[in-house]
């Protein structure tokens, strides 16, 4: 079955996506009968769109070299349109935002309208808007996937929404920032807070600008999500959100010295969301290395479950971003 793609964003994880559709292409038509013809790319400098499919590697190439998918050769193949009128405008059959736009919800919902699949790694549209999103989707019959927002490729979403469905979740527990757990580490190490951040965003693992990680947002619209799935809809602003920006490096030697390390932990219990830095024991599931992330689970029938992995990294994100278009895919073929 051909399915027909546009891809919103063409940053890291939109890049990483489209290396894996080209590397996966063989794998996922004969595991799934699948063909994803990607028709439409938008950044910020506008629309490359070709309905019979664009050159996933010219693109890049393009992208790459040049910074913007605008410097296409073929001026005929590019719109002038931004990410609402290419969600009415193309023939897509699932739409993927792969953006950091805090307003996409408002063409999520206009894709979701238009008939259109949604699959995402973007979080606000997430933390903000769960309930009209997803009550949308639902009412259209339509995926409306986001496994990337939360841990990248690691199926906590999948998990929490697939499984578990006689369970009722009382606490999730979980590490859900990496570039937080780098910088405790650096710490932990020796350094201060100032050259441990210095130092993750020399290697691009915090951002130039690195509030989202520090004050603990990006750990809180995580976690608000997984409230939203693990027990009902709630929003960001009833989040209590405090970062690590007040850890002390005092802090964190006490903490080893009792057989501790300090990291970032949400704790999500129906109808409150609190993330925060916290001394956890070195043997716990929590006490995580480098760009892994985990959650501890805890239901009514199951007792504990631990999911752990990559939290970060690009083909990681962008397998909970390919997993979601062959799922979503093989919703509509059915
Ligand atoms: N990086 C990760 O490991 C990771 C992991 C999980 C989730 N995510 C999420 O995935 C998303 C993408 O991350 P990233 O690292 O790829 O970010 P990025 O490198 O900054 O790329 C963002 C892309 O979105 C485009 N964009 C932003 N606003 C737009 C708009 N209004 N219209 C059209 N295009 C727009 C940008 O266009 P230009 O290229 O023209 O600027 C850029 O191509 C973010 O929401 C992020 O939080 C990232």
């Amino acid at each position: 079955m051909d399915v027909k793609v546009s891809i919103f964003g063409f940053g890291n994880v939109g890049r990483a996506t489209a290396r894996v559709l080209l590397k996966k292409a063989g794998f996922i038509q004969r595991r799934y009968g699948l063909e994803f013809k990607v028709v439409s790319i938008t950044d910020r400098s506008g629309t490359l769109w070709m309905p019979e499919g664009i050159d996933l590697r010219e693109a890049l190439t393009v992208k790459e070299s040049l910074g913007r998918i605008s410097a296409w050769t073929n001026d005929y193949e590019l719109y002038d349109m931004g990410p609402k009128e290419a969600v009415r405008d193309v023939g897509a059959d699932i739409v993927v935002d792969v953006t950091n736009e805090v307003n996409a919800h408002e063409w999520h919902l206009l894709a979701l309208r238009e008939g259109k699949a949604v699959v995402t790694s973007n979080k606000p549209p997430l933390a903000f808007h769960y309930g009209k999103l997803t009550k949308e989707a639902e009412r259209r019959g339509l995926p409306y996937l986001f496994e990337a927002t939360v841990m990248a490729g690691t199926p906590i979403i999948t998990l929490l929404r697939d499984g578990l469905l006689g369970d009722s979740v009382e606490r999730i527990e979980a590490v859900l920032n990496a570039t937080t757990t780098f910088i405790l580490s650096e710490m932990e190490r020796g350094a201060t807070f100032e050259a441990a951040l210095k130092r993750a965003q020399k290697l691009g693992i915090a951002e130039r600008d690195p509030r989202g990680d520090i004050l603990g947002i990006d750990a809180g619209y995580k976690a608000t999500i997984l409230h939203c799935i693990a027990f009902e809809p709630m929003t960001f602003d009833n989040a209590e959100v405090s970062g690590i920006v007040e850890v002390t490096e005092g802090k964190i030697k006490r903490a080893g010295k009792s057989g501790k390390t300090v990291r970032l932990v949400a704790t999500v219990e129906k109808g409150t969301v609190t993330v925060e830095p916290r001394e956890v024991p070195l043997g716990s599931p929590l006490a995580v290395e480098s760009h892994e992330n985990a959650a501890v689970i805890k239901t009514d029938l199951l007792g504990e479950l631990v999911i752990k992995g990559a939290g970060a990294g690009l083909k990681e994100t962008a397998s909970g971003v390919v997993s979601d278009v062959v799922k979503a895919s093989l919703s509509l073929s059915g």
